[in-house]
């Protein structure tokens, strides 16, 4: 078969990206974050290269913890957003799965399976306001726990704005955290990847780690050269044609040649997880140069002005992100995230899987 356009995943990036964060978190155990089919690099397919390299495994809900069971995943697993519902619990129980529990009907069904859970995550609501006890419910909340049957307790929060350390939102947090882990004696987890690289000292036993785990930079603050993309989204030039001055390109006409233009088409688009949103002058490498997207995101094409490109012709290789550009790169120019680029691939774009 043909068709050039393809997922690589680099499994050996991701080792690389644990062996920094290593480094970085210190004294703290690492927890990799594989919900949302470990942000879309295949939850699965990483959890078995990684399971042995970090302390546990996060997803949000059950049924991602459960397809990580299925696939014979050993390691510790935490359950984000913990149970929806009562059959959770009893999921949990039977598959060693650790709950985090944030409202109090999550700890009425954990205490028929109680003796059987090894670990329950206590979350509590420093001020995102998402999810979370209130601050005043916690000594209530772990009391009950403990006499229903001692398991171990971890404490846990999440920062809403950890990329921005000084900021009023951050510091009202971290003060909350402080006071409530100064009277808890038992494991914390507060860092993600921005709490974790802006290492600001916020007491967390446990980082949970996920979008720098694959490479992602993140926003706000300075790249960490040493985070290697381990994803990488690549094509291959089908068309060329010559554009004069003052034709358009594409849906809508949205981009006009403003000189007479090479146009390359690329066969990818939204209908395999490229963006609609990007913008013209959006970065594509092809044969190896920077070239900017001209005209809208087809279902299935995007079209790039490679005149001022050397040697492109039909069957060059684009790259849409991996090394270069960068995926944070090419999310700003779509006005999104590069999570949210990594996590919307659809069934249709193959995977292959370098370096197991
Ligand atoms: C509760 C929680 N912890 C940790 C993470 C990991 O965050 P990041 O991918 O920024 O490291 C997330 C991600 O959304 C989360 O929701």
């Amino acid at each position: 078969m043909s068709r050039s356009t393809r997922l690589d995943i680099d499994l050996s990036a991701i080792s690389a990206n644990i062996a920094v964060l290593r480094e970085i978190t210190v004294e703290q155990k690492l927890m990799a974050v594989v919900k949302a089919n470990a942000y879309g690099h295949g939850a699965v397919a990483v959890s078995r290269h990684i399971e042995s390299q970090v302390d546990a495994l996060a997803v949000a809900f059950t049924e991602e913890a459960v397809t990580l069971r299925e696939a014979g995943i050993a390691a510790p697993i935490l359950v984000l957003e913990g149970p929806h519902a009562a059959s959770d619990i009893a999921l949990a129980a039977k598959l060693d799965l650790w709950p985090a529990i944030h409202q109090s009907q999550q700890f009425e069904w954990c205490q028929a399976h109680i003796a059987d859970l090894s670990q329950i995550w206590i979350k509590v609501d420093t001020g995102m306001h998402r999810l979370g006890f209130e601050l005043e419910e916690l000594d209530s909340i772990r009391n009950k726990l403990s006499h229903a049957g001692g398991t171990d307790l971890t404490l846990m929060s999440h920062l809403a704005a950890a990329e921005h350390p000084d900021n009023a939102l951050t510091t009202s947090q971290a003060r909350r955290w402080s006071e409530l882990t100064q009277r808890w004696d038992g494991q914390t987890s507060l860092n993600n990847s921005a709490a974790t690289r802006s290492a600001m000292g916020y007491r967390s036993d446990w980082a949970r780690v996920g979008y720098a785990l694959y490479g992602g930079q993140i926003e706000g603050m300075a790249a960490d050269d040493r985070l290697q993309p381990a994803m990488r989204l690549t094509s291959a030039v089908i068309a060329i044609r010559q554009v004069p001055v003052g034709d358009s390109v594409g849906y809508g006409g949205r981009w006009v040649a403003q000189r007479d233009s090479l146009i390359a088409t690329v066969p990818v688009g939204y209908g395999d997880g490229y963006p609609w949103s990007a913008a013209d002058g959006t970065p594509v490498s092809v044969a190896g140069q920077l070239a900017p997207l001209a005209g809208r995101v087809s279902m299935d094409m995007i079209t790039v002005d490679v005149t001022d490109c050397a040697d492109v012709e039909v069957g060059s290789m684009a790259v849409l992100w991996g090394d270069e550009p960068h995926i944070d790169e090419v999310a700003r120019h779509c006005g999104t995230i590069g999570y949210e680029l990594m996590t919307r691939f659809t069934r249709r774009t193959p995977v292959r899987y370098l370096n197991a």
